[in-house]
């Protein structure tokens, strides 16, 4: 169902000890003054999911960065979508620019990673976005396009229903550059168009597609302002609880 949604992504950010401060830091922040219409989502490292997933009261979700794209076995390092669900997350994001960029996942490898959450009952929060040399090409669309035929619309209707889509910018992520309002406004109604052709209006009408690049409390208002974006996620701001908190509040 679609609602007003913020997600911190802490990325490799905070120790154990930090991130247990940090996330008790937003649950009083938001218990002090619970906001009205928007769910919250903290992303931490996956050694921190168990311990923080024990401490929050149940109105902050927790979604992991990454999983594996296969369900268990050999795979030294890898942590799948089942030890996610295990430990108490709730979301999974899938296919970040970093994981895309520094890590080699593909589309094909991030369609089986989409198929792993699934199967786990766990929410992918699908991360699309373009370079900045695909804009000044005007190849934005083709690229986003792409990117979620291949690895997202392969799911039936019903699988499809829940999964939360986020427009990364690359070049707007942790660089300070943030999309226009009207930028991110005409991508987001794109993905909701494209969602609408493969899934039918209804179900791109309830579909939640968040901004993520550069949002800040400064900015967060005038993005949240667009008809199709329904929230943000959120990197470097999302490290301190007064930030973060701050856009929560800028519906
Ligand atoms: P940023 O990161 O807010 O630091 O730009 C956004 C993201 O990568 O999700």
């Amino acid at each position: 169902m679609r609602k007003n949604i913020v997600a911190g992504n802490w990325k490799m950010n905070k120790t154990l000890d930090e991130g247990i401060a940090l996330a008790g830091e937003i649950q009083k922040l938001l218990k002090n003054n619970p906001p009205e219409d928007s769910g919250v989502i903290i992303a931490p490292p996956f050694i921190h999911i168990a311990k923080i997933a024990g401490l929050l009261d149940g109105n902050i979700g927790i979604a992991a960065q990454n999983c594996a794209s296969e369900p268990a076995g050999a795979y030294t390092g890898e942590v799948s979508a089942a030890m996610i669900r295990s430990a108490g997350a709730g979301y999974v994001i899938i296919g970040h620019s970093e994981r895309r960029h520094y890590y080699g996942e593909d589309n094909p490898i991030l369609k089986k990673k989409i198929e792993m959450v699934l199967e786990n009952n766990l929410i992918p929060i699908y991360c699309c976005g373009e370079i900045l040399e695909e804009r000044n090409n005007k190849d934005h669309f083709n690229v986003v396009k792409n990117q979620l035929n291949d690895a997202l619309f392969f799911l039936s209707p019903e699988e499809f229903t829940g999964v939360i889509v986020a427009y990364e910018p690359v070049w707007a992520i942790g660089t300070g550059v943030t999309a226009t309002p009207e930028q991110a406004q005409e991508m987001h109604a794109y993905i909701r168009g494209l969602i609408a052709d493969r899934y039918g209006s209804e179900i791109a009408g309830n579909t939640s597609i968040l901004y993520g690049g550069s949002c800040k409390p400064d900015n967060a208002a005038e993005l949240f302002a667009n008809p199709d974006v329904d929230g943000g996620l959120i990197g470097g701001a999302s490290l301190n609880a007064e930030d973060f908190t701050a856009i929560i509040r800028a519906f």
